[in-house]
This record gives structure tokens, C-alpha cells and sequence, in this order.
């Protein structure tokens, strides 16, 4: 059966992460090994270039599954037909940049992506935000694509997911595969809080047969979340493989659904579960099936879950509240 090409769109293609994502995307990882892909590669004028180059090697791959690949910088062209994009171009911080001015020179690319992507995409647009601050660019296109239900904007946390079942599985002794159930909440920043109250390792609860609180604070937790800037210490540049591998995840997961008696980390509209505010991108326990997401109800939240989840969602409230001021939601 000949199946009918998805386009998927990866802004920022010529950058690290784009490196790293446009070459399993195209051989089948993102979606399925049955699902061909056009490729639309979304760049500013200044990485048409380099995008070129990768289209070049995308070619001589000679992926079974990819049918065309597309280079633009115009955002409606970039968008056009879109029924998965991958938001991964920001603008970085440099020296010197308050975090307003941070966040002032990202809605300056989300709103009009967002807006584009109300204008242009398919139907059944599925929306995954990576470039930094993931989850209030996140917020800021979903915001300015009022004719998209919200829900298909998405922020990724799957790559602190991915890293806190890598640390909680080192320390118990098995492998990342025995690790179920495990959550990250709030924010894709230091204030995260990487919970394993409820994660279960080879069916048990994580956090009874580790039982070694001095971990869970001063290793485990400050770990994961400051895991980003340990990799730009010692890289010298932000995490890439890894986070296009959590991109494709994130994706992969959200399309094809979490396995029985398992549950992922996505950054999404709350709804006002758990106390989280309705309306910022947060990051919840969710399921998935059939291409839709549900947040994991009714797990009991300890005061010292509590407290860090009200910490990392208090910055997103923040986040949220400058972007507002500054009239780009
Ligand atoms: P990079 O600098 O190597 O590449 C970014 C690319 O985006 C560049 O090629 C640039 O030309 C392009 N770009 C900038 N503005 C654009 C726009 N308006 N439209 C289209 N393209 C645009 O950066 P990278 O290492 O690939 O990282 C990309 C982003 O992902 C950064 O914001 C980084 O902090 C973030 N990141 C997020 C996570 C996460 O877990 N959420 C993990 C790692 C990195
Ligand atoms: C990461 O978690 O690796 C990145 O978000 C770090 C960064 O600031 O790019």
C-alpha cells in the first residue's frame, strides 16, 4: 500500500539539532518505518546555505522513506501543508541578555511562527517546541494560532525524562527498560522537578527501594535538572544528539502511544490538573493513544513533591506574566 507522504517541517535545520534529527526523521524513526516524509526545512536567510548542505547529504542517504525535502526562510512556505513541525531555531542567550530581553527576541519568532502555522499547516497539526525557553515559546505560538486547538502545542521535556530514567536506573543497578512511571513537572529549566514518588523500578516503587533521600536531593534531582548546563561545560555547546533524540521521542510517543502500564513527560496546556494553572505549558505525566494525550489523574502529591512542583510552575507563571507585558500573547 502506498501511503500518502506526512510533512514535517524542522526550523532550525541547519543547526546542531537539526543535524542530528533531519537524518532519523527521514529514515523511518520519527513516525514509523512505514510512513514516507516530505521534509520542509525552515531557516533565516543566513542558514539557507548550510540547510543546502544537509539537504545534499539527505539526498545521498538515499532514505527509502524520504520523498522531497523543501528549504525556505519564509515561514507560510516553511509551514505550508505541515502535519508535524518541529520548532527547534531560538534565539540563544548571550552575554549580557536579561531574561527579558531573552524572552523580547524569542516572541519575536515564535509569534509569527505560531501565526504561520495557523495560516498554512494541515488540519491535524502536531506541534513540538525544543528551542529555548521551550515551554513559554511554546506558549507564545499556540497563543498566536488562535484557529489550532491548544492542545497541539507541545514543549519538550522528554530529553529530562530520558535523563532521569538514564540516572535513576544507574543507581538502582538496572537497566533504563525496568524504569516505568516516571514524571517530569513544570518547567524545561533548573526548576524542574524530576519526581520518582510514583516511578516503579521493575514494579516497585522507586522511591521506597531506593529510600536514600540524600540522593534523591543532592545527586538525583540537581542532576537531571542542571544536566543541560553540564553538557554545555563540557561539550562547549548545548546537548544535540540527545535532545533530537528526545525530540523524536516526544513525537514518536505522542503518534503511536505509551505502552501499558508506562506514562511519558510532555510540556503541555495545563488544564488545571494538579494545581497547575490552566492555560501555561507545564510539564505533565501523560498517556497517549491514538494521537492524543490525557493527564495522569489522581496521584498523590507528597508536601515535598508539592513544593517543587509549585516552584518550577511559580517560574512559568513569571515567564508567562513577561511575555504578557510585553504584548506577544
Ligand atoms: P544552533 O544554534 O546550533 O541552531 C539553531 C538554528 O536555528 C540556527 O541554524 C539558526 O540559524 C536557526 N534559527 C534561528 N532563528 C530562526 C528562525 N527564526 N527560523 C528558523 N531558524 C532559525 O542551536 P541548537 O544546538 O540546534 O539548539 C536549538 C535550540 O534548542 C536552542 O534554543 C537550545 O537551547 C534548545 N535546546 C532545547 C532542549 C530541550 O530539551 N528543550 C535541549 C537542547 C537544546
Ligand atoms: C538542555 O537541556 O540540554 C538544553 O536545554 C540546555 C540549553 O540551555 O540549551
Amino acid at each position: 500500500m502506498t501511503r500518502t507522504p506526512v510533512n514535517v517541517t524542522v526550523t532550525g535545520a541547519a543547526g546542531q539539532i537539526g543535524y542530528a534529527l533531519l537524518f532519523r526523521i527521514a529514515s523511518g524513526h520519527l513516525l514509523g518505518a512505514d510512513v514516507p516524509v516530505n521534509l520542509r526545512l525552515l531557516e533565516i536567510p543566513q542558514g539557507l546555505k548550510a540547510a543546502e548542505g544537509t539537504a545534499m547529504e539527505l539526498d545521498d542517504c538515499a532514505f527509502p522513506l524520504l520523498r522531497n525535502i523543501t528549504i525556505t526562510a519564509d515561514p507560510a512556505e516553511g509551514f505550508n501543508g505541515a502535519n508535524v513541525a518541529l520548532l527547534v531555531g531560538a534565539r540563544p542567550r548571550t552575554a549580557g541578555m536579561e531574561r527579558g530581553d531573552l524572552l523580547a527576541a524569542n516572541g519575536g519568532i515564535f509569534g509569527p511562527q505560531g501565526k504561520a502555522i495557523n495560516d498554512n499547516a494541515a488540519d491535524d497539526i502536531k506541534v513540538l517546541v525544543v528551542g529555548n525557553p521551550a515551554n513559554t515559546n511554546a506558549l507564545i505560538a499556540q497563543r498566536n494560532a488562535p484557529d489550532v486547538p491548544a492542545e497541539r502545542f507541545t514543549a519538550m521535556t522528554r530529553l529530562d525524562h530520558n535523563r532521569a530514567i538514564a540516572q535513576l536506573a544507574k543507581k538502582a543497578g538496572v537497566t533504563v527498560n525496568d524504569i516505568k512511571k516516571l514524571t517530569i513537572w513544570g518547567n524545561h529549566s533548573a526548576t524542574q522537578y524530576p519526581d520518582i514518588f510514583h516511578a516503579e523500578v521493575a514494579g516497585k516503587n522507586a522511591a521506597e527501594l531506593i529510600a536514600d533521600q540524600n540522593w534523591l536531593e543532592g545527586d538525583f534531582i540537581p542532576t537531571v535538572a542542571k544536566r543541560g548546563a553540564a553538557i554545555i561545560d563540557a561539550r562547549g555547546a548545548s546537548s544535540a544528539a540527545s535532545a533530537a533524540n528526545a525530540a523524536i521521542d516526544h513525537v514518536h510517543t505522542w503518534v503511536n502511544g505509551t505502552a501499558e502500564g508506562d506514562w511519558t513527560s510532555m510540556g503541555i496546556v495545563s488544564d488545571g490538573s494538579y494545581g497547575v494553572p490552566a492555560g501555561i505549558i507545564s510539564s505533565f505525566p501523560v498517556t497517549t493513544k491514538d494521537g492524543k494525550f490525557e493527564i495522569v489523574q489522581g496521584l498523590e502529591i507528597s508536601d515535598f513533591s508539592r513544593a517543587r512542583i509549585d516552584a518550577s510552575v511559580a517560574e512559568l507563571v513569571e515567564e508567562r506574566d513577561a511575555v504578557a507585558e510585553l504584548g506577544l500573547i
